[in-house]
Formats: C-alpha cells, structure tokens, sequence
C-alpha cells in the first residue's frame, strides 16, 4: 500500500480515485470536506446520514455511490466520535474500521480529505498519519501458503492519498509509524508461519535481516551455550531435532554511556508439551509460542528503521519443545547458568526454563537499566485477564507504571498482578532449589516468581502475552490475525522514557 500526503490543490477538484474520504465527529458537526462533498451532492449527503443510524461514532463508516458527475465511485464518511475526546488511538481504530469497509469492495484507491481538521490532542498532519497507520495495519494479510486464491484473498487497497494541510509533516509522523508497522506486520507473520517452516534455524535466519538496518547480531550455537552452562534452555530443546539458539541484537542509537534497556522473548518454535505432552486439540496454536521472540523481532526492526536514539538489547531464546527419548522427564533436575539447581515437574512449563538462562545471560553481560521479558507463558492469564490485557509483574513499579500508562495510549492494555514472597514459597523444590510449578494455583504469578530467580535483582518487569498475542476474537487493529501486542507499545515506551535524554 502506497501512501502520499499532498497539500490540497487549488481547485475544488477530488483526485480521481475510486473512493473519496471525509471525516465526520459526533454530533454531526461538518467538516469542511463533508460542506464541499454535499454541495457537491446537492445535499446528498445530509439526505443519507438522516436516513441513517450513522451519527459520527469513532470507527463508523456510511459508504455512498457517488453521482455520476463524480470521479470517483464512492464517497465514504467515517466518524471519530466526539472531538474532545479524539487521540491518536482513536484515529488509528477509525482508520482500520474504514480499511475493513474499503476491503469489502473493489477498490484499490482512496483520497481523504483532511484540510483544515484539528482535534485538542491531535494536530492536522498527525490525524492523517494515525489514519493511515490505522488503515494499514488493518489491511494486514498472508496468503502465502494458498495456491488457490479466491478474488477477495486478493484484494488490497494499492494507495491512500491523505490531503492535509502539512504533508511534509505528515509524511515525517508517518515515516515513524510505518517503521512500527513494519515490525508488527513482522511478528505477526513470524506467528503465523508454520512450525515446520519456522524452526528455531529458520528464525535465526529470518532475525539476520536486521543486520541491513544497523543492527549487530551474535548467534549462540548449542556447543556455546554447553559450555557457558545454558543447560535449562537447552534441556527444553534437547528432544528436538532442531537445534537450539540463543540470539543477541543489539540496537546503539543512544548515548554510549547508558546502560540499556534489554527486551528479552521467549521464542519456543513448537510447543508439544514435551514428556508432558498437549492434548491434541488446538495444538496446532502452539506454533505461535514463538510470539514473545517475534516481537522483540519487530521490536528491534522499528527501533533500528527509525533509527531511535536509545541503547537496546534484544535477547531471544529459540528452542522446539518436543517428546523424544532425549527429551527431558518430569522429575529431572538441572543446573542453569546462574548456577541454580531446577527441577523440571511439567516438561510443558518449559518457557521459563528457557527464559531463565537468557534473562542471566543477558543481565550478568549488559548490566542493563531494565529488562523486560515478553512470553506466552501461561494459560492461567488467559483464564485471569482473557484477550485484552497483557499481565505485568515486576520489580520497578516505576517502569511497570510507565509501561501501564504507555498500553493505555496505544490501544495495547496492561494490567499488573503481584509478586509476594507467600507465592514464591510455592515453587521451592525438596530435592532442588526450585522446581518450575507451582501447585497452589496463581500460575501467572508463580511462573514470574520463578523468573524472578533468574533475573540477579536487577529492575525487571515480565509481560504474560499469552492471551493477547492471538486474540481468537476479533480485535479492532488485527482481526482474526496475530497482534503483534508489545511492537508498538514498547516502540512507544522507548521513545517516551529511552529517548527523551539526548
Ligand atoms: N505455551 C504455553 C502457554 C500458553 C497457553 C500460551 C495457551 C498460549 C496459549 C506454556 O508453555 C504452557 O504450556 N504452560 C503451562 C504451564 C503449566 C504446565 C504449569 C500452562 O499454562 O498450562
Ligand atoms: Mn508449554
Ligand atoms: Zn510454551
């Protein structure tokens, strides 16, 4: 998809296109584009919203054939809810519910009209640079593997012209953006994909692309992590045939003095169960518990694309977790690299065994500000908090504060559960010094207590993305799709509390 900002021409003229957009907020006070477009439709306009129930709400779309004098096909009103109450998030869901009705049709093009529409919180340029990133990441599909296209797989919307006051601004808004959209489109594919196709070999693979943006990229093979002593990672990995890595990216954009911020992900390929195998039923979704790694993927592709002045380290821990007879037993007991001893209980608890050697790995080596590890790690926070928020827990409530409030403004919710020592009793093990269940319930928290263990006190805050990461309802941003959930939000953590000291 294709998007230019122009200024508006001299003559009243619409570009040819083959829908034309204007914005419309609640309480039906007209903007300047809609007076235009009625006159123009000598009043059609009104005429259709009277006979409507279209009164402006955020994400509304009444979509008019255009009169045959008209260039173009369609004239498209979509609403953005009270003015007072408009925010870049607002704009962005309006822009994706207007994608979802321009997908319906078959058109390729779109002009909106912007000139001279301001809201309290938004200037003109960035409205239309939420809008189109709303659009855009709406607009989101993969068809990769289908042979046999039906015409609507098919359909995309080629450009999106946005007429506005500032478009040199605008185009600097979207600039941004679009480098975000970039990463989450990443992670979601990353998702999606295959387990057979994406293996931990084939995400390291993918992860290299990053080096063309700037990143650096050092890749931990199985005999490296042998030696250094990475034996939980590697036990979840040992009853697959695909080898296990470990990969570091790291993003200087920032001064050189500053500890970084350092974004780890648990990146297991295909979760089985292990020995403590899965029923067969929905299964096949285990190959999304990759998602905490894609989006620290699309995390680091942002960062780099926009080039953001800040220090960031991504970690991610790639393993298959399969049953094999290599493969661990509930029961065994292995010593991480921090030198603590884990029994192993539930071979199917194994992101944390993988995330407990690169959270010390990646604290013992880059000494970083904060660490904030992204997993689908539990079930037990999809029965807490559903698909629509991600739990934190952490050590820093400053950052865990920051993080909350950033969710708020990106559409992407966090809510945060404790951390107590009465949890953490939960998982001291009798034969080890601590096993990865607990067995009082409380998963999600028992689970962080456990990285706790790992992360050698240093500030910390641990994202559960189990629920959110592959929302089975439709969400407003990716339908039926993968998320994405933590590109954006933590694109927008860095730039709001990374960025702001040089
Ligand atoms: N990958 C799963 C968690 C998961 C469940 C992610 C549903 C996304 C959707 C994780 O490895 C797991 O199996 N956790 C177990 C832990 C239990 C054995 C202590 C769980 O939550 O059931
Ligand atoms: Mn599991
Ligand atoms: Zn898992």
């Amino acid at each position: 998809m294709q998007v230019t900002f122009e200024s508006p021409s001299k003559s009243t003229e619409i570009p040819e296109c083959s829908s034309v957009v204007a914005l419309l907020f609640e309480g039906n006070t007209y903007t300047p584009a809609v007076k235009n477009l009625d006159t123009m439709m000598q009043g059609g306009i009104e005429r259709a919203i009277k006979s409507s129930d279209f009164s402006g709400k955020k994400g509304q779309v009444l979509s008019l054939i255009a009169p045959a004098h008209m260039s173009v096909n369609r004239v498209v009103l979509l609403g953005l809810g009270e003015i007072d109450n408009c925010s870049a998030q607002i704009v962005t869901e309006s822009g994706a519910s207007l994608a979802v009705e321009l997908l319906k049709m078959p058109c390729t093009t779109a002009t909106f009209l912007l000139e001279g529409i301001t809201v309290p919180t938004l200037k003109n340029h960035e409205i239309g640079a939420h809008l189109a990133a709303g659009v855009l990441l709406r607009s989101y599909r993969f068809n990769k593997y289908k042979t046999n296209q039906k015409p609507e797989d098919h359909r995309r919307i080629d450009s999106l012209k946005v007429i506005l006051d500032l478009p040199e601004k605008a185009d600097e808004c979207f600039s941004k953006l679009s480098h975000q959209i970039a990463g989450v489109f990443w992670a979601r594919n990353l998702m999606v994909e295959p387990p057979n196709i994406l293996t931990p070999s084939a995400f390291v693979h993918e992860l290299m692309s990053l080096k063309d943006l700037g990143v650096k990229i050092e890749v931990l093979e199985e005999a490296e992590m042998k030696k250094l002593g990475m034996n939980t990672l590697l036990a979840v990995g040992q009853g697959s045939e695909n080898p296990s890595y470990l990969v570091v990216m790291h993003w200087n954009g920032g001064n050189p003095e500053e500890a970084p911020l350092a974004v780890v992900g648990k990146g297991v390929t295909f979760d089985t169960g292990g020995i403590s195998i899965k029923p067969a039923a929905k299964m096949d979704e285990m190959k999304m518990d990759m998602g905490g790694a894609a989006v620290v993927a699309g995390l680091m592709r942002s960062l780099a694309g926009r080039k953001a002045k800040a220090n960031v380290i991504g970690v991610v821990g790639l393993v298959e977790n399969m049953p094999d007879g290599k493969a661990i037993r509930p029961g065994d007991v292995v010593t991480s690299l921090s030198g603590k001893t884990v029994e192993i209980l539930n071979t199917d608890a194994e992101g944390r065994l993988v995330l407990a050697d690169a959270l010390w790995y990646t604290q013992d080596r880059f000494h970083p500000q904060l660490m904030i590890d992204l997993a689908t790690l539990t079930s037990a926070v999809v029965i807490a908090l559903g698909t629509k928020y991600a739990a934190a827990m952490g050590t820093d409530q400053k950052a865990i504060d920051q993080l909350k409030q950033t969710g708020e403004c990106v559409g992407e919710h966090v809510w945060q559960m404790p951390l107590d020592d009465r949890y953490d009793k939960d998982i001291d093990s009798t034969v080890a010094d601590v096993k990865n269940t607990g067995a009082n319930g409380a998963g999600s928290i028992t689970a962080a207590h456990f990285l706790k263990r790992f992360t050698n006190d240093i500030p910390w805050i641990h994202m559960d993305i189990a629920g959110v990461a592959w929302s089975t309802e439709t969400h407003p941003l990716s339908g039926k799709n993968p998320s994405g959930f933590g590109v954006r939000l933590l694109d927008q953590f860095v730039a709001k509390y990374y960025e702001k000291s040089i």
